[in-house]
């Protein structure tokens, strides 16, 4: 049984139309990847899945339970946790603190506090050590170069013990070295049993991590399968490879403010 099912998802701001009918599934324990060009409406599914902005019809399925019209505390708490495409953080507070915010309203019921008990302090701090941050927690956010802030919106996200994690563009503004760095820690995230689906343009990390692939053009469906497949089906070289080749797809990273 899929963690994740998308059945016909539209989403519309006004007349435009920036997901159309789009269905597909994520198995659990999979790296999923979603490529597809600049507005063609990945971050709007994202928001669509994590309530952050809800879908304007269809059906949104996490664990057998439909999710569509829930808010995005209310998804966290059900285990699917997100990250967003920009780096956000509570820059003037450190890096611990951070993490333990996270930590508790991303997962203890409904009344959260800003007690932090022992259980959610081991859990940051384990989030934080898993992450590649943990030398780090007294340092603040805001003084943290762009690896180190992406690897600590990695592990706010973690701290939420989520079983399914979405990912937006988590290799955006990284360097090759970063960009090698950021693989081998998303490969440790889902080697822990978590699912993830993510949204990349750097196509050398979507072939590193990628189980499968869903190639999304206009908010539809232009294509499905594994990397292998996927890579080479001819109308994705041509609505969206076809773009990135002068570069060559290795290094097809394009910006997406
Ligand atoms: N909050 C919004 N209000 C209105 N239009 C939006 C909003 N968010 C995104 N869009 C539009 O929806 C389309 C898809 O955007 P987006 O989902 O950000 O694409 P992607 O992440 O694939 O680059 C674009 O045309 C974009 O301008
Ligand atoms: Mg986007």
């Amino acid at each position: 049984m899929p963690i994740l099912e998308c059945l016909k998802v539209s989403k519309a701001y006004g007349g435009l139309l920036a997901v159309s009918d789009l269905s597909f599934a994520v198995e659990p324990g999979e790296v999923y990847a979603i490529v597809g060009p600049n507005g063609a409406g990945k971050t709007s599914l994202f928001d669509c899945i994590s309530g952050v902005n809800p879908a304007t019809s269809g059906t949104i399925k996490f664990k057998d339970r439909e999710i569509q019209g829930l808010r995005a505390h209310q998804i966290s708490r059900l285990g699917l946790a997100r990250t967003f495409q920009t780096t956000v953080a509570f820059n003037s507070q450190t890096v611990l603190t951070n993490v333990l915010v996270g930590g508790a309203f991303g997962r203890d019921g409904d009344n959260p506090t800003l007690w932090f008990n022992n259980q959610a302090q081991e859990d940051a701090l384990d989030a934080l050590a898993l992450c590649g941050l943990g030398n780090q927690q007294r340092k603040l956010a805001g003084a943290l170069p762009v690896l180190a802030r992406k690897r600590l919106m990695l592990a706010t996200a973690l701290a939420m013990r989520p079983q399914m994690l979405l990912l937006d563009e988590p290799f955006g503004g990284l360097n090759p070295v970063e960009r090698a760095q950021m693989i081998d820690l998303i490969r440790v995230v889902a080697k822990t049993g978590v699912t993830i689906l993510m949204i990349e343009h750097v196509m050398k990390a979507v072939q590193a991590l990628a189980d499968r692939i869903l190639v999304i053009h206009h908010g539809q469906q232009i294509a499905v399968g594994p990397p292998s497949k996927v890579l080479r089906d001819r109308r994705v070289i041509e609505v969206y490879l076809g773009n990135l080749m002068p570069m060559g797809p290795e290094e097809a990273a394009p910006a997406d403010a």
